[in-house]
């Protein structure tokens, strides 16, 4: 008979990203559409389980949405053979242990990023997934802003010639907490609970980069810590032990080098808060969370450097956005249902946890090459 529901626990349900994203805006929007189509046009319906630390809160959030299932025993949980794939949205310091429990029960993985703190526990939770047999996927979301799935469109279509280079730009200023609350948690400034801006942002440029231009062969970062103390959510000073800003060189197999600040210290003056030019030999893009502007060669304009005269030509208009020709749907919710289908038809999924490892990788070696103050090698991980 064929399969029509699938259990999924959902540990951190939660919390900011486990309801916003992954309950609300994917597993509720999936259930409320009917399931997840398959190739055969039939639909598995989704079931979660509610896991967490606080039943109350659990409980709220079960009746608010009509939830039949929530406990705050995870082992419990993973014993219940009606749920084969767990859900981790915890924060980064619990979830290597939670997953592992997950494994050794049999359950297929699907969890946010980063897969753990260090590049050894991730590589061990990817082989010990594989040793398992179970399915395993890791959050990349970044890869489905509007913008960056136009970025993709283009490089598809030959469009930049060979590509040269790419300059990011990715932050803002986020209030120190003192005169105006700070728009982020403080957890995020300090390192022994996690933070830094290397090890949230890494893990996507990682996945980032390797699927859109190639892998990466190396990494050179200086990460910073600007502001040394900031104000807490309870109005108490504390020492910011975490960098807030990176200042990074990637380069990338084929010979692209990628550049990329990411900083919690800049004031905004871009359309858009993450940003980032490609120049390629037969064109060039500007591609924010949905812009993306164009220049081909054939258009570019020739400017000669003259410091004795104020510029007149207006080098933005030079530019052509490029049409959406498309619908975005949320990009969590893409990802479940790719993740759906990867468990439930076997379909291709290359955003493992391996992937997740070498994003982690990735943050330990920006900050190994910060400390050491020299460029580091980043050979092929295998299992
Ligand atoms: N994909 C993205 O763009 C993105 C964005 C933000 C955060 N994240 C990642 O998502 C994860 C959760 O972040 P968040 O912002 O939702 O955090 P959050 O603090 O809002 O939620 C964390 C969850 O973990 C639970 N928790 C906290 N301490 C725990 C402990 N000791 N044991 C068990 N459970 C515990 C909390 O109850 C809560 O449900 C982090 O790993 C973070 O890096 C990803």
């Amino acid at each position: 008979m064929t399969q029509r529901s699938i259990g999924i626990i959902m540990n951190g349900a939660s919390g900011r990203m486990g309801y916003r994203q992954h309950l609300l805006r994917s597993i509720l929007a999936i259930r409320d559409q009917g399931g997840v189509q398959l190739s055969d046009g039939s639909k598995v319906q989704v079931v979660p389980m509610l896991v967490g630390r606080s039943t109350e809160k659990l409980r709220e959030l079960a009746e608010r949405h009509g939830i039949e299932h929530y406990t705050n025993d995870l082992d419990k949980a993973l014993a219940n053979p009606d749920f084969p794939i767990y859900f981790d949205a915890l924060i980064t310091q619990a979830r290597v242990p939670a997953i592992k429990k997950a494994i050794a029960a049999g359950k297929h993985i699907y969890t946010e990023k980063p897969t753990a703190e260090t590049f050894e526990d991730a590589l061990e939770l990817a082989r010990l997934a594989r040793a398992a047999g179970v399915m395993n996927g890791v959050v990349h979301d970044k890869l489905f802003l509007p913008g960056f799935r136009k970025l993709a469109r283009l490089i598809e279509s030959g469009f930049f010639g060979r590509i040269l280079s790419v300059r990011g730009e990715f932050g803002y200023w986020v209030f120190e907490g003192d005169w105006q609350p700070a728009q982020r948690p403080s957890w995020n400034y300090r390192k022994e609970d996690g933070g830094g801006i290397v090890s949230d942002m890494f893990a996507h440029w990682n996945y980032v980069i390797e699927n859109l231009f190639g892998r990466i062969e190396s990494v050179y970062a200086q990460a910073v810590t600007h502001i040394p103390t900031r104000v807490d959510e309870n109005g108490k000073a504390y020492e910011a032990t975490a960098d807030d800003a990176a200042y990074a060189i990637f380069q990338v197999a084929g010979g692209t080098t990628v550049q990329l600040n990411s900083s919690w210290d800049v004031r905004v003056h871009r359309k858009e808060l993450v940003e980032f030019q490609v120049d390629g030999t037969l064109g060039s893009a500007v591609v924010g969370l949905f812009g993306c502007e164009i220049q081909p060669r054939n258009a570019t304009p020739k400017p000669v450097w003259n410091p004795d005269l104020p510029e007149t030509h207006d080098y933005y208009s030079d530019w052509l956005e490029v049409p959406n020709n498309d619908s975005y749907e949320n990009g969590f919710k893409v990802q479940w249902e790719q993740f759906l289908l990867h468990v439930l038809e076997d379909a291709p999924n290359k955003y493992d946890l391996l992937a997740g490892a070498r994003g982690v990788r990735l943050s330990e070696k920006g900050l190994e090459s910060s400390a050491e103050g020299r460029r580091i090698d980043l050979p092929p991980v295998t299992l």
